[in-house]
């Protein structure tokens, strides 16, 4: 096989969040890309604008080998970012496991009969559960708490077993929460940063599960994106696993109470002054019923935090945000206001959030009657 016929890089789940990211910086530097998403997450609204004659949206489910295969054929990279979420774990186990893990496999195998020179598998953070230390160093013990992680780190399994045992190259990359355009703002995808900014700029106060103290680590997407390309495509890279993070941690009471409020407070002119207040801490079982208590216990693990050096020494130096969340990202705040599009859900999650955000109202108000909140924030 001549390798100078494989000019194109793959992005599965290219259409998605993270992936659209990526596929823009691909296409900044002039590569040729085949984006495979079936779409039931991302959108071809996500790569619109950077699609041409050198970047294609291939409109496939990577179950479907006989559709990928073509493309494997003349490919020099594969990222393979194609992903159902943590959410969609709880309620749909077995898919969430075909996908992530299952057709990892499937993809593994069929990249490496057809002889594509690099397969980067993009893992995550969720593989190590709840941390044990932080800063969490690739070495942190695996222990995932959610059918997801679980799938993600089958997904690395299988990877690092392709290079043990055929020599083929891969290369596993963890990143961390990662915020910025294009974030899910809600569903089973749905991420702390945009719900808080759009609930922000309807003056609606801000729901925290628990007390708040969880912490995470926020990296702007721009950052993960070049992460995900440097370590895939570094000749020492091969073989190896890298955490891919800012390396600084936020609690989500400092999300809510200082970064999101800062930024929405610079965006509408100073009028959001005391958004501090309007922060409401509520209890899961509370509000919502046995199915969504587990999926919000899936949000609760402490101290999310990468120690990233193995991918600095390559030469990684994030930081296009110097502090997470600071700086005035109006990107993602601008992005926010242009969610009012809403975005295709199924009526079970319709009725699903019509029921939680009812019970909240009530219990919003009781608080409201015993002299807890502004009445204005509550509507
Ligand atoms: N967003 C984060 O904070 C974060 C953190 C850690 C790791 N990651 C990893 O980064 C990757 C991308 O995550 P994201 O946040 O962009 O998710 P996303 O949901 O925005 O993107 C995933 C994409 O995969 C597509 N997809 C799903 N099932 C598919 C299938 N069967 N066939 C083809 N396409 C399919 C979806 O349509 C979507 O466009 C994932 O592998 C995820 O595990 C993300």
């Amino acid at each position: 096989m001549i390798r100078d016929s494989r000019s194109i890089v793959i992005v599965t789940g290219g259409a998605g969040f993270v992936g659209s990211e990526l596929v823009r910086q691909l296409a900044a530097r002039g590569d040729r890309v085949v984006i495979i998403d079936n779409l039931v997450n991302g959108s071809r609204a996500n790569v619109a604008e950077v699609l041409s004659d050198r970047v294609v949206l291939v409109e496939a489910d990577i179950r479907d080998l006989d559709a990928v295969k073509p493309y494997l054929a003349k490919a020099r990279i594969v990222f393979h970012l194609a992903v159902l979420g943590v959410r969609h774990s709880v309620h749909s186990p077995y898919e969430n496991h075909d996908v992530n893990a299952t057709a990892t496999l499937r993809l593994l195998e069929a990249s490496r009969d057809l002889g594509v020179p690099r397969f980067v598998y993009v893992s995550s953070s969720e593989v190590y559960g709840t941390a044990k230390w932080a800063p969490m160093t690739e070495d942190h013990p695996t222990f995932p708490c959610t059918v997801y992680g679980a799938s993600k780190l089958a997904g690395e399994c299988y990877t690092r077993a392709y290079y043990t045992t055929y020599h083929y190259p891969t290369v596993i990359v963890r990143p961390f929460n990662t915020y910025g355009p294009r974030s899910h703002h809600e569903g089973d995808s749905g991420e702390v940063v945009p719900k808080f900014l759009l609930r922000c700029m309807a003056d609606r106060p801000l729901i925290v599960f628990g007390d708040g103290t969880q912490t995470r680590d926020f990296q702007f997407v721009s950052d993960t994106a070049a992460g995900i390309i440097l370590a895939g495509e570094h000749p020492a890279a091969i073989g190896q696993t890298f955490n891919l993070g800012s390396g600084s941690e936020l609690t989500i009471n400092e999300l809510a109470e200082l970064r999101i409020g800062a930024l929405v407070t610079a965006l509408k002119d100073g009028q959001v002054a005391e958004l501090g207040h309007a922060v409401v801490h509520l209890d899961a079982e509370e509000v919502h019923g046995e199915r969504q208590v587990a999926e919000l216990r899936t949000e609760a693990r402490l101290d999310h935090r990468a120690e990233g050096q193995v991918l600095r020494r390559l030469g990684f130096q994030p930081g296009l945000r110097a502090t997470p969340l600071d700086d005035g990202d109006t990107a993602v705040v601008l992005e926010a206001r242009r969610k009012a599009v809403r975005r295709r859900t199924t009526l079970e999650d319709r009725r699903r959030r019509v029921g939680s955000a009812q019970r909240i109202a009530r219990i919003l108000r009781a608080r409201l009657e015993a002299g807890g909140f502004r009445k204005e924030l509550l509507e």
